[in-house]
C-alpha cells in the first residue's frame, strides 16, 4: 500500500515536471525541482532544505505549546521561503492564545496575522443538464436545517460488506441536527444551485457521530438506493472535462505541487502545495484538538468547499486525476492562508477501498 503512494507521487512527480518546472533552457541552466524552483535554490539543496524542514518541526517545541497552552485556531507549519516556522493566528483569538504566543514567540517563529473575510457570491450556474440522482464527488450536501453545507469527498466501500459511504470532512457533523442516535442526516445539494426537497431521491443518509480527535474526516452511509455512486469528479464548469475520473490516490507532498479542490462553494479551483506538516490546533468544547500532518495549499477553497476531494492536476492524465486528500481547514474555513487538506494516507483505513474508474 505505502509502495503503491510513493510509486504514484513518484509519476506524479514526475508528470508534473515537462508542463510546469523544468528550466533547461542551456546547460549552464539549473535543473529545477518544483521546490528548487519555488525557492530560487539549485537542485542539490533540495535534500538539505527538506531535511531542515523535519529538524525544525522536530526541534521547535511549538506544536507541543500549543497543546499545553491551550491555543485555538492556531495553523502551525513550516515556511519554506523563509526557512522558519509560521504560526498562523487571528486577532480575534489573542485572548485565548495570548500564552501559547508568549511561549512561542521565544522561539523566534513568524507570526503571520489573518482576520476572517466574508466570502464574495458568484453565481456560477451553468446551463448544464441537472444530473439528478448522481452524487459526484465535489457536489454539496446538506443538513436538513440548511445549519452545514460540505463538499462530497470521495464515494469509498466497505471491503468486509461492500456498504458504500461517502467522506467528507468531520466538522460537517458538528451543528447538527441530531437524530435520536447521535448521527446527522445529509441530503445532496449538487452545484446547479437547485433546491433539493427534504425527501427522496436529494436524502443521502445519516453520517454517525465521527471522532474528531484525530483527523477531520467523517462518513456518510448511502441509506438511498435512489441515490448513485460515481468515481467522477464534478467540473461542470469545463466544458471540456466536465467530469474528472478518479484512477486512484496517491501522497502529493511537493512543494509546489499543483492540486485542485471541487466543492460546492468555489467548484474548481487549483494552487500550488505551499508547506507540508503542518498542524491545525483549536479548542472544542474546551478540549484541544490538534490536527497534525496537513498539506497547506494556496487559497482553493471557501466555506461550504469543507471536505470536497484534492487532486493532482496534470494535463497530459486528464479526464483522469490522482485523488490527494479531502479538504480540511480545521474549523475555519474562510481563511485566506488557511487552506489545508489532510493528505490521503491519513483517511483511508485498511476496512475501506476508494471508490476509481477500476473498481466502480
Ligand atoms: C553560467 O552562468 C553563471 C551565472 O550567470 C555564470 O557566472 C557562469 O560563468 C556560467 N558558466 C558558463 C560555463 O557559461
Ligand atoms: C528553532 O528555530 C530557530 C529559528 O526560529 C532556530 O534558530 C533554532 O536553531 C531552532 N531550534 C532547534 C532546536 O532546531
Ligand atoms: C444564477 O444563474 C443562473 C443561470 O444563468 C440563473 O438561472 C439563476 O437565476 C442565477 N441565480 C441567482 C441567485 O442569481
Ligand atoms: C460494514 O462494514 C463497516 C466497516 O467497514 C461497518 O462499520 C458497518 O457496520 C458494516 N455494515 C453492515 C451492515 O454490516
Ligand atoms: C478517538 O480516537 C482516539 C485516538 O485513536 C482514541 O484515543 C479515543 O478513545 C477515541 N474516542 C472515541 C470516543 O472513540
Amino acid at each position: 500500500m505505502k509502495g503503491a503512494f510513493i510509486l504514484l507521487n513518484l509519476l506524479m512527480f514526475s508528470l508534473t515536471f515537462p508542463n510546469n518546472f523544468i528550466h533547461t533552457q542551456s546547460s549552464n541552466y539549473t535543473t529545477y525541482t518544483p521546490i528548487a524552483r519555488l525557492l530560487k535554490v539549485p537542485e542539490s539543496e533540495v535534500p538539505t532544505l527538506l531535511a531542515q524542514e523535519k529538524t525544525l518541526i522536530k526541534g521547535n517545541n511549538s506544536a507541543i505549546l500549543a497543546k499545553e497552552d491551550k491555543a485555538t485556531n492556531a495553523l502551525l507549519s513550516i515556511n519554506y521561503k523563509l526557512n522558519n516556522i509560521a504560526i498562523y493566528l487571528r486577532h480575534v483569538d489573542d485572548v485565548q492564545n495570548k500564552e501559547f504566543i508568549a511561549d512561542a514567540e521565544k522561539l523566534n517563529p513568524i507570526i503571520i496575522y489573518n482576520e476572517p473575510e466574508i466570502p464574495e457570491i458568484h453565481n456560477k450556474s451553468l446551463e448544464f443538464p441537472p444530473i439528478e440522482e448522481v452524487v459526484f464527488c465535489g457536489d454539496g450536501v446538506r443538513t436538513s436545517n440548511w445549519q452545514t453545507i460540505c463538499a462530497v469527498g470521495l464515494w469509498v466501500r466497505s471491503i468486509l460488506n461492500s456498504t458504500y459511504y461517502i467522506m467528507t470532512a468531520g466538522h460537517c457533523y458538528d451543528n447538527g441536527p441530531y437524530n435520536p442516535d447521535g448521527s446527522v442526516d445529509f441530503y445532496h445539494f449538487p452545484w446547479m444551485g437547485s433546491v433539493v426537497n427534504d425527501v427522496a431521491p436529494g436524502f443521502i443518509g445519516p453520517m454517525t457521530q465521527p471522532n474528531l480527535s484525530v483527523v477531520d474526516k467523517a462518513f456518510i452511509l448511502k441509506q438511498n438506493d435512489n441515490i448513485r455512486v460515481t468515481a467522477s469528479v464534478r467540473n461542470t464548469d469545463d466544458q471540456n472535462y466536465p467530469e474528472l475520473m478518479i484512477y486512484g490516490s496517491a501522497v502529493i507532498d511537493t512543494v509546489g505541487a499543483i492540486v485542485c479542490k471541487s466543492g460546492y462553494f468555489s467548484h474548481v479551483q487549483c494552487g500550488r502545495i505551499l508547506e507540508i506538516g503542518a498542524q491545525f490546533n483549536f479548542l472544542k468544547d474546551g478540549e484541544v484538538v490538534e490536527y497534525s500532518g496537513l498539506t497547506k495549499v494556496e487559497r482553493i477553497a471557501f466555506q461550504g468547499d469543507s471536505g470536497g476531494p484534492v487532486y493532482g492536476y496534470e494535463l497530459s492524465l486528464l479526464p483522469g486525476i490522482i485523488i490527494a486528500g479531502i479538504l480540511s481547514s480545521g474549523n475555519l474555513a474562510i481563511i485566506n492562508d488557511w487552506n489545508v487538506f489532510t493528505p490521503i494516507d491519513m483517511l483511508i483505513t485498511s476496512d475501506i477501498e476508494i471508490i476509481t474508474v477500476g473498481n466502480l
